[in-house]
């Protein structure tokens, strides 16, 4: 693995990023157990209650929980930028995501306004005590010029998907009045997964598919101006639908989810001339994610009903891509880290696991089958409903191995951190 320009030893401990890794999939096994509870009801229209709850397990619980996790990660050994009182920042951002998650689901599915506003609340709270010192982190970080504008501009969507996402709820709650409501939900959905998912989808790319795969880097042009492009875009759509310029807001949008087909186009590229040939679990995933990121696209432009382009992005990209980066990111800090206690322990007599020997690849295929069945048989459910309970099994099923993949993971890791401990200084009698 080229390694090459990273500053590991600036990682943060590991159980700051495990924490989120590890609770994230129980978000994702929630929404797919709604789905085989409620059945095609929660599927009729993007503003079922049923389906508001299940984007938000996913949007909040499940994708804000692995981004947030990777990015107090990444950025320390990326950019070389520690992330400003890591621990306590780790602490409080998983606590309030985690209950507000839960709660602005439970709220927005039928749990009534307390629950709504509560839960949003804690969700805006968690991503504000994260997104202030990521951003002092990001103001201070240096190298990798791609992936540092494509997470600063990620940063910036989440602020703005957050207020927006308030809005509605004052909204909702009747506390403010909009002359037209469906603009402004619009405009939290774009900023929320083409801003905040799609951009630190970007910014993920460009640092790991080299680094992981030995790909070709992605064209300069690409690093340089796709995330600055889709910010102006999103804004001047956002602006647009508010104004009540519906079309001039679907012309922009429709520049900006053409410029997302045309970097899935290169990922796909630049994977298919890597250097490491074998197709593991985790690229098994990004082919997927970028197809249906394409088929997203494709379905937008024909105008096909929005809960395809919802379950696309969110179940084809949002769910799967997390997962298969989990795959090889919770390996490779389970190896670094046992490998950094080895060396300051010295106890070189035992042998860490070998990256590849932590998680095993067998039942990472069966895991991506599972995603790929529920997938499918979602996308098949909006034409055929009776298929909308099966997807949410295979959801909850695909997300049950996950978690029970990562969990052995984090076993390792606890096994091998106890056999290194630092062996007590021994106190040399006096003569
Ligand atoms: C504090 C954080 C957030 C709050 C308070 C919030 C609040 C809301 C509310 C109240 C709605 C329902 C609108 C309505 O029916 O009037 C909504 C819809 C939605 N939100 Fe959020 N949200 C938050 C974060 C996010 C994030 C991070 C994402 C995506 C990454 C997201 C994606 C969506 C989507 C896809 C919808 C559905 C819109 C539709 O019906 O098509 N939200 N949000």
């Amino acid at each position: 693995m080229d390694t090459g320009g990273l500053s590991l030893d600036q990682a943060p401990p590991i159980d700051i990023p495990a924490r989120f890794f590890l609770t994230a999939p129980l978000f994702a096994i929630a929404a797919g157990l709604l789905l085989a509870w409620e059945g095609p009801t929660l599927l009729v229209s993007r503003w079922m209650p049923g389906a508001l709850a299940a984007t938000h397990l996913i949007a909040i619980g499940y994708l804000g929980s692995i981004m947030c996790g990777a990015l107090l990660q990444m950025l320390p050994v990326v950019a070389g930028a520690p992330v400003p009182g890591v621990r306590l920042v780790g602490t409080a951002t998983h606590l309030l995501l985690t209950v507000g998650a839960a709660g602005l689901a439970w709220g927005l599915g039928g749990g009534g306004p307390t629950l709504i506003w509560i839960g949003a609340g804690a969700s805006a709270l968690g991503f504000l005590v994260f997104v202030v010192p990521v951003a002092i982190a990001l103001m201070r970080a240096r190298g990798a010029p791609g992936t540092l504008l494509a997470l600063r501009t990620a940063a910036l969507a989440l602020a703005v998907t957050v207020a927006l996402g308030l809005l509605l709820v004052a909204v909702l709650q009747g506390w403010l009045r909009v002359a037209h409501h469906t603009p402004w939900v619009d405009s939290h959905v774009a900023w929320g997964l083409m801003g905040w998912v799609g951009l630190l989808v970007v910014g993920v790319a460009i640092q790991v598919l080299p680094m992981f795969y030995v790909t070709p880097a992605y064209p300069a042009p690409m690093r340089r101006w796709f995330a600055p492009a889709v910010l102006v875009g999103i804004g001047a759509a956002s602006t647009a639908w508010i104004m009540g310029d519906e079309l001039v807001g679907r012309a922009v949008i429709g520049g900006v989810a053409l410029g997302f087909v045309g970097f899935a186009l290169v990922t796909l590229s630049s994977i298919s001339r890597r250097e490491r040939p074998r197709m593991d679990p985790t690229l098994l995933h990004w082919w997927a994610a970028m197809l249906s990121l394409c088929c997203a696209a494709l379905a937008w432009v024909f105008a096909a009903p929005p809960t395809l382009v919802g379950v696309l992005l969110l179940v084809g990209l949002g769910v799967g891509l997390p997962a298969g980066m989990l795959f090889k990111i919770l390996p490779f800090l389970t190896w670094f880290h046992l490998q950094h206690r080895q060396l300051s322990s010295g106890r070189f007599d035992l042998r860490i696991p070998h990256m590849g020997s932590l998680l095993s690849i067998r039942w990472a295929r069966i895991q991506f089958g599972l995603h790929l069945a529920a997938l499918m048989l979602l996308a098949g459910s909006l034409w055929v409903p009776v298929l909308a309970r099966p997807a949410g099994i295979a959801l909850a099923l695909s997300s049950i191995l996950l978690l029970v993949l990562l969990i052995g993971v984090a076993r390792t890791y606890r096994r091998g951190a106890v056999l290194l401990r630092p062996a007590p200084s021994r106190v040399e009698p006096q003569s």
